[in-house]
């Protein structure tokens, strides 16, 4: 996993969950995101600084919304932890992680209004394919019933993989 002065990039653990709370305040999406992580659908990584996360991005493995590349979602970095490189060293990770899966490309949605993240993407190394439609629902945490649904207008991004000796 990778790591560098300051923090460390690793698969969440088990006992993340209470620093997790505020990277992903949602109980039940983060139920959802670290069991798909535990059933092995999706890696969550986690940037941990001084025994705390305080970053987090997942990779959804199939099903993505560009198949067949792994779908990069949620990724979040405590707001006064931003701007000092702990986003770009959790996508390096989930890059590396992809590539050694053999995925020649990733994928990822970016609110068209959110042009800060956008920025950061392009840096990375992804290009905008064209606009999408993000889905969303809210479940009932007891029930699992769909309680809320939308929509939001978003920028489908793609960025190559290179194979190492390419
Ligand atoms: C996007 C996010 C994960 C980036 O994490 P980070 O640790 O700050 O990322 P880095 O330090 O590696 O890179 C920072 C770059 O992100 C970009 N950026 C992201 N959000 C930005 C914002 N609100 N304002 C300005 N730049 C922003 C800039 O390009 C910045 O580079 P710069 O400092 O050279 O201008 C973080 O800003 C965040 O949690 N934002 C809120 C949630 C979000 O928007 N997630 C993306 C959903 S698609």
């Amino acid at each position: 996993m990778g790591a560098n002065d300051a923090w460390l990039i690793r698969s969440a653990k088990t006992g993340d969950g209470a620093d997790l709370a505020s990277l992903v305040p949602d109980p039940d999406r983060r139920a959802w995101r670290l069991r798909n992580a535990d059933e092995a659908r999706e890696t969550l990584l986690v940037a941990e600084l001084d025994s705390h996360v305080i970053g987090a991005v997942s990779i959804r493995w199939n099903g993505g919304c560009d198949a067949p590349n792994p779908w990069i979602y949620g990724g979040e970095v405590l707001p006064n932890q931003r701007r000092k490189g702990i986003g770009t060293s959790l996508w390096q990770e989930a890059h590396r992680l992809c590539r050694n899966r053999g995925a020649r490309a990733t994928s990822l949605d970016v609110d068209v209004t959110n042009a800060g993240a956008r920025r950061l993407y392009e840096r990375l190394g992804y290009v905008v394919v064209g606009p999408h439609e993000h889905r969303w629902v809210g479940r009932d945490s007891e029930t699992a019933a769909v309680i809320a649904q939308g929509t939001a207008d978003t920028w489908l991004m793609r960025c190559a993989l290179p194979a190492e000796d390419d």
